[in-house]
């Protein structure tokens, strides 16, 4: 099996990170991976802001717990209130991806990067994951502000965040895949 395919075979989402950083090297790489994604008409239509500042990562958690706070559904409220709860797992980088709320195809060219970051990370043996919860909280008021701290450009949404960082426990399996999810035509 080449790299490629094992790389992709590989890759698991990583829910404990240890506190060391990831190289500036690497964080470029991945970075470029993700502008690297296709985008339709080739639009590129996204920005990705990289935080590593622990002091500036906890305020966006602050706010993002203080909008879940307000949420209709009751998950949210209560992971909101857990003191312990991290939608960023503790992770020393986080990379906040954004579009261009005007375009049709935003969120898919979004997607398309996202996964090219978790890629390139687990290329370079650094952990990752996909966290959705900033779609969801990044209109509130003050987690907008905070973004816009952050260099997420003003008229932009929040699509995705993809966290890295060094895994701090064995890596689990893969779920077994679902049976019947394709068909070949010949
Ligand atoms: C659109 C999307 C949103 C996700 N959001 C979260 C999230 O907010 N928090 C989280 O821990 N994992 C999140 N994940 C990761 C999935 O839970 C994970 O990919 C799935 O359980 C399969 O595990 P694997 O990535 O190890 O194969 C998300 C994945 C996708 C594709």
């Amino acid at each position: 099996m080449n790299e490629i395919i094992q790389n992709i075979l590989t890759r698991r989402s990583i829910r404990t990170y240890k506190e060391n950083q990831i190289s500036d090297a690497d964080l470029n790489t991945v970075l470029d991976a993700a502008q690297f994604a296709p985008t339709a008409m080739g639009k590129q239509g996204w920005h990705f802001t990289a935080v590593q500042n622990k002091e500036k990562i906890e305020k966006l958690i602050s706010a993002i717990k203080e909008a879940m706070l307000k949420s209709s559904i009751e998950q949210y409220r209560k992971m909101g209130e857990n003191p312990n709860f991290n939608p960023f797992y503790n992770a020393p980088t986080i990379v906040i991806t954004s579009y261009d709320k005007t375009l049709p195809t935003k969120e898919s060219d979004c997607a398309a990067a996202l996964q090219n970051m978790l890629l390139a990370a687990h290329s370079l043996n650094i952990g990752s994951c996909w966290i959705h919860i900033l779609a969801i909280t990044g209109e509130d008021p003050k987690v907008k502000s905070v973004l816009t701290e952050l260099g997420v450009p003003e008229d932009y949404a929040v699509f995705g965040t993809a966290v890295l960082g060094y895994n701090s426990k064995e890596e689990t399996k893969a779920a077994p895949r679902k049976e019947g999810t394709f068909n070949i035509v010949k």
